[in-house]
Formats: structure tokens, C-alpha cells, sequence
């Protein structure tokens, strides 16, 4: 069963979890038929916003919510591996918890730590940014949160470059504007944009880009070349690129991806959103920075206050930490998840079933098996009869729902137990 509702394109299997949202309940489709059916949960419903209202769990939570407690289970749903934050994070955490940073702290992030990310950048990327364009609201995710709220309203228009991580488009949903998902498409062995695609789709009232380099789910990254390109199409426009560069350290070929940072100028509509998640094994801490035109300085000041009131100054701490001591791990998990992609290429490269690309970055597979038609009854089959948890391919965006992701950052025995259970089950499908 397929039901439009609103002015977006959204729809709800009936036998599966709908595609939005990430709360709720651990029950796929049981909120999803508790509005539909219960007319006292309809009344109650009809207080929310309808963008609100709408909202609904993703597919990666579909798949997991309901087996993440399984101790069997494989999860290869999440972004995040099984190493543990490193104990010189962990400890500089603890002092400052026994020094009692536990405080109120800037909204903007405390000024050490916000030159510590200047230092940082700059030094990445041999650049020489202005200090007051760096915010540390919160996480990565509040980041592209605030970012959108601040460009798109109930009647603006946004882009999302896809397939793409689906809480993006749950955070357009919930601005209330109207938005369009347009693919990069496999050519030529790599993932591609087609910016033509891209600069066809926008409308007079387009405000937003969103684009994320190196891409979860398919590890596509984005060329300086082509970077270049859309700033200038969009400093033309005043569109606002929301570009999210989480992923900015996990390239196989180089130390970093190519940033927007290294080719926009200071007051060009773009937010660049990174964080300590991925890079760092700190997914549990919640803690990113934005770099945004310096002028916007006092409303990311105020959207922070509205959002979190600023991130725990312990927290803050450790992330200083991160940056003045972590290259080495940083260089340590690299090659983990270098280790993790070959496994990968070796298990499903070559497979008769598989249609896959050697990803460039980020530490996902996207692969499309073929046989497939609905990503969610495979990847609930497959968790079910193997304990083997991946992402279904329908919640990244539309066109997807041949392919699943994979997060390949898991040690490698473990992922490759994952992996063979996995080939089996694609050997075993029929047809
Ligand atoms: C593309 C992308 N952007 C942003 C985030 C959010 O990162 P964080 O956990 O640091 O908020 C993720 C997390 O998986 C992601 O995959």
C-alpha cells in the first residue's frame, strides 16, 4: 500500500515501518496504523503540525529498533564501528568532570575549543579561516538541524543531493518546505552528479542545497572542480549550500576529502558541517562544528541557545583532546575501515548478484542485488534468518530500493562472519 500524503512525496508500506522520522515506536508500522486506524490517536494526532504529525521511523531504525538488544546480531545498520572512544578522550572527559566543567558554556562553544577547530582546519587544509565562522552547537546532526531552519520555511523549495542519509530528509520535512531528492547515478565504475540534473531542478524559491561528500551511503566525493561550480551557481542565486563533510576524513586516496572551505569565499552562502563522530570513534558524544559566513555569527549564537544552550562543556574538553592528540588514531581507524572495504570488494565485488561500487570514501556499501525489489523485506529476512543487520536502500531517497547499505567500519573478523553469512543468503535467493 503506497499513500501520499501532503504536498511531499512520502509514502508507507503497510507491511513495514514508513520512511521518516527516527523516534517512536520499536514496533515497525505500529504507529504508522495507529494513526491510520485509531480514530482517538487521529484526534490527538491532528494537535501536531502536520510535518510533525507525518514523521515516522526510518528504515534504518525499522530494521534495528526492534533487534538492536539481539546479542547475536551483526549490526552493520549504524555509522559507527565497535572501537571504543580512545582512553586520552575518555580521560580528558573525566578530568574535567572532576574539575567540574559542568556548567552553562557559550552557545557559540567554549573559545578554546572553537580555536582548537580553526587550528585544525586551517592547518588541513592550508587555509586561513576567520575564526568567528566556527560554532559549535552541538552535534553534526543539530548542525544540519539549525542550518535548514535557518533557509527553508513552509513555502521554499530544497534540494537534497541523493541517495542520502535519511534524517536529512526528515529535517526538511520538518521545516515544511517542499523538497526534491536528485540521484547520483552510477557511470563510467564511480558514483556521479550530474549537475545539470541538479541546476534543472531548482526553482525560483529554491533555498537549499544539501549536499554530503564524502556520501553515506555510497562514498561519492565530490570533486574541488565541481565544488566550485555549484558555489558559484548558488552565490548567483543566494541559495544556501548546507554541505556536510562528516565523512571528511575517511577518503582512501588522501588525507582529506576536498572541503568547500578551500574554495569558498568567506561570505558565500555555504555551512560546512563536520564533527568528531566518525573520524574520532566519538558517535555517542554528540558534538560537531559548523564553519558559516561570519555574519551569521549572532544567529548561530541564537539558534544554539534555542536547540541545546550549547554542548556540555566536559564534552568540549574531550573534543579538544581529539583534535590535539588524535592523528594517530585517526590514521588507526583509517586503516581499519581500509581493511573493512576489502573485505567488502572480496565478498561482494565480483558476485554475480551484486552490483556494486568501490566506494571513494566514508565507510558505507551500497551495493544493488539484483532479485531485489523491496530493500526492506530483504533486510528484515536477512536480520531475521541470519542476524545480519543492514540498512534497507528505499529510506535513502527514491530509486534506491534495489540496493541495501552496509557499514563496513566493524572489526574484521566480525564483518567478515557478517559477510559470509550474507553471500549465503544472496546464493540461497531464488532466480
Ligand atoms: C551523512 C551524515 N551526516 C551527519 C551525520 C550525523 O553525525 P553526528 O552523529 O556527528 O551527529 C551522520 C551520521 O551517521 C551521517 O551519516
Amino acid at each position: 500500500m503506497r499513500i501520499w500524503i501532503g504536498k511531499s512525496r512520502w509514502w508507507i508500506k503497510s507491511n513495514v515501518t514508513a520512511p521518516h522520522g527516527s523516534g517512536g515506536s520499536s514496533q515497525p508500522g505500529f504507529l504508522a496504523n495507529q494513526l491510520l486506524n485509531d480514530s482517538s490517536g487521529e484526534l490527538c494526532m491532528s494537535v501536531l503540525r502536520p510535518e510533525i504529525a507525518s514523521l515516522r521511523n526510518n528504515g534504518i531504525t525499522g530494521v534495528a529498533l526492534p533487534r538492536m538488544t539481539d546479542p547475536e546480531m551483526f549490526p552493520l545498520w549504524f555509522g559507527e564501528g565497535d572501537i571504543p572512544t580512545p582512553d586520552f578522550i575518555r580521560d580528558a572527559a573525566k578530568k574535567a568532570l572532576d574539575e567540574a566543567y559542568t556548567f552553562y558554556s557559550h552557545t557559540r562553544g567554549r573559545a578554546e575549543l572553537r580555536e582548537t577547530i580553526h587550528q585544525y582546519l586551517n592547518d588541513l587544509y592550508n587555509i586561513d579561516l576567520d575564526f568567528n565562522r566556527i560554532t559549535v552547537p552541538g552535534s553534526t546532526m543539530l548542525g544540519i538541524t539549525i542550518s535548514a531552519q535557518m533557509a527553508l520555511t513552509n513555502g521554499s523549495h530544497g534540494l537534497i543531493v541523493s541517495p542520502a542519509w535519511p534524517n536529512v530528509e526528515a529535517v526538511f520535512q520538518i521545516t515544511g518546505c517542499d523538497y526534491e531528492h536528485i540521484r547520483q547515478q552510477p557511470v563510467n565504475g564511480r558514483w556521479q552528479l550530474n549537475m545539470q540534473d541538479l541546476y534543472a531542478a531548482v526553482r525560483p524559491n529554491t533555498r537549499v542545497i544539501f549536499v554530503n561528500s564524502p556520501c553515506n551511503p555510497t562514498g561519492w566525493v565530490m570533486t574541488s572542480d565541481e565544488q566550485r561550480e555549484l558555489l558559484a551557481f548558488c552565490r548567483e542565486r543566494q541559495i544556501m549550500i548546507i554541505a556536510d563533510e562528516v565523512y571528511h576524513r575517511t577518503v582512501f586516496d588522501r588525507k582529506a576529502a576536498p572541503s568547500f572551505l578551500e574554495v569558498a569565499e568567506p561570505e558565500d552562502p555555504v555551512v560546512v558541517i563536520s564533527g568528531f563522530s566518525k573520524a574520532w570513534a566519538m558517535t555517542g558524544w554528540r558534538i560537531g562544528w559548523v564553519v558559516s559566513p561570519a555574519s551569521w555569527g549572532e544567529q548561530w549564537a541564537a539558534m544554539s541557545e534555542c536547540f541545546n544552550t550549547g554542548t556540555p562543556p566536559f564534552v568540549q574538553l574531550a573534543a579538544m583532546a581529539a583534535l590535539e592528540q588524535g592523528e594517530p588514531f585517526v590514521n588507526q581507524l583509517l586503516q581499519q575501515y581500509a581493511g573493512g572495504l576489502d573485505l567488502v570488494m572480496d565478498a561482494l565485488g565480483n558476485h554475480p548478484r551484486v552490483d556494486m561500487l568501490r566506494p571513494e570514501g566514508a565507510f558505507y556499501a551500497f551495493p544493488r542485488i539484483r532479485g531485489v525489489t523491496d530493500s526492506m523485506a530483504f533486510a528484515e529476512q536477512l536480520a531475521d534468518e541470519t542476524k545480519v543487520g543492514l540498512a534497507p536502500g528505499y529510506t535513502f531517497g527514491p530509486g534506491n530500493d534495489e540496493h541495501v547499505r552496509l557499514c563496513f567500519a566493524m572489526s574484521h573478523d566480525r564483518l567478515g562472519e557478517a559477510l559470509r553469512r550474507m553471500v549465503q543468503f544472496i546464493d540461497r535467493m531464488p532466480g
